[in-house]
């Protein structure tokens, strides 16, 4: 009976709205434009500048010694491989390459790689695995608010927001000196909810490279356990900081500390594979029952959004990491990368005082103490693109470039 009543108001709703004149029709002319993403509108500066001599620091790619962002060895290999041998790109499914997924169990969560109340599935990067876990957290528990340490990365909050779940911002980093607020942080933790979401960057912090100790992550870990917070780790550059074991060191603890768990992962940076599109997202609940039931509604808001994640890039790191010969050639290939920006920290560090927390920190960025005019001044003066906030990117420069990027930088913040 109630059930009738209400399609018949739904019906007369619908037919009162279809009847109003005064309703002005929308069509896609009427969109307002979109303010384009600041890190976005960065590379197309830096790009439109045709000095020869300009130095990039503001994208967030791995470049190597000459400048460039090369293929690593084994991936063209195990990609040759894949060609050769794939006999068949019939779909895999809305988990993906589950075996891929299966693999990357013991690099990302170690000792806990058989718990079987955690459950992975291959995701299109972190930004996949990003979204497809606040669609979870949004299904479980819309109210859920969001503990957001800033600075963070400019892409954490609008996918926050796209499932519309109230962010909380507090203190992370006190940028003139280049330490953690700690005390704002554990703070902020222990005022949420039963329920609120602790987003927490696993290692290589973005933007600013400060990342917790292990002290330091046992007493978040801590705070959320007995807050009942649910842990959000986002781990994009496991292997750039200290290695990958270390990089996942507080995850891990976290894992220990807390019954559930989510885990965001990229395999972008780690494989240099940024545009196929590599990630994982890993679900952990008190049950295996609670998981299956857990990956029954992240299949469904997969398959609501991109249906099934691409293949090929995730195809690659599957062979790279079933074939112990290549895995250990990834190996190499990874410390390659991770001894490149740990080098350039070590020689920025070294050139002056006031940059000195540069060798204290880890991943490919930190934020330069210097105001958004001094940022604009090196981009007009010197040709050097950072973001307005002087987040730059450790490894955006060449080696033949590190002299001139020091001796602006110096020259800016002496001004
Ligand atoms: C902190 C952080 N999380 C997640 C991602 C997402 O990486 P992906 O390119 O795999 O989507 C990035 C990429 O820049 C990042 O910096």
């Amino acid at each position: 009976m109630v059930s009738q009543w209400i399609t018949t108001l739904e019906v007369a709703i619908r037919v009162l709205m279809l009847t109003r004149t005064d309703a002005k029709a929308r069509g896609l002319a009427d969109l307002p434009p979109v303010a384009s993403d600041s890190l976005l509108q960065l590379i197309a500066l830096c790009d439109a500048d045709s000095r020869p001599e300009k130095i990039d620091v503001g994208v967030g790619v791995f470049r190597d010694g000459a400048g460039n962002t090369p293929i690593l060895k084994v991936m063209k290999e195990a990609e040759q491989r894949l060609v050769d041998t794939q006999v068949t790109k019939a779909y895999l499914g809305s988990a993906g390459d589950k075996k891929f997924a299966e693999l990357l169990r013991p690099i990302v969560l170690g000792e806990h790689a058989s718990d079987d109340r955690i459950a992975g599935l291959q995701t299109p990067g972190g930004c996949g695995a990003l979204r497809l876990g606040f669609e979870l957290i949004a299904t479980i528990n819309p109210a859920a608010r969001v503990l957001v340490g800033t600075p963070t990365w400019p892409n954490h909050p609008p996918i926050i927001n796209s499932v519309r779940l109230e962010i909380v911002e507090y203190p992370y980093y006190e940028r003139g000196q280049a330490a953690i607020r700690f005390e704002d942080m554990l703070q902020a933790l222990s005022r949420g909810a039963p329920g609120d979401v602790a987003l927490l960057h696993g290692c290589c912090h973005n933007p600013t490279g400060a990342d917790l100790d292990p002290v330091q992550w046992a007493e978040v870990a801590d705070v959320c356990r007995e807050r009942g917070l649910l842990p959000l780790v986002d781990i994009a550059y496991q292997g750039f900081g200290r290695g990958l074991d270390e990089d996942a060191a507080g995850l891990r603890g976290i894992l220990s500390q807390c019954e559930e768990v989510i885990v965001a992962q990229s395999c972008d940076k780690n494989f240099s594979c940024y545009r196929d599109r590599v990630g994982c997202l890993f679900v952990k609940t008190g049950s295996v029952e609670a998981t299956r039931t857990a990956m029954g509604h992240v299949f469904q808001r997969a398959r609501e959004m991109w249906s099934m994640p691409p293949d090929h890039g995730a195809a690659a790191v599957h062979i790279i990491l079933e074939d112990p010969e290549l895995r250990a050639r990834w190996l190499v290939e990874l410390a390659g990368m991770r001894d490149r920006i740990n080098s350039v920290r070590q020689r920025i560090a070294a050139a002056d005082p006031r940059l000195g927390f540069i060798g204290r920190q880890f991943g490919m960025f930190s934020m330069l103490p210097l105001s958004k005019e001094q940022v604009l001044k090196l981009r007009e003066d010197d040709a050097i693109y950072m973001a307005d906030s002087g987040r730059f990117n450790v490894v955006g420069m060449s080696d033949a470039q590190i002299d001139r990027f020091i001796a602006a930088v110096v020259g800016a913040l002496d001004a």
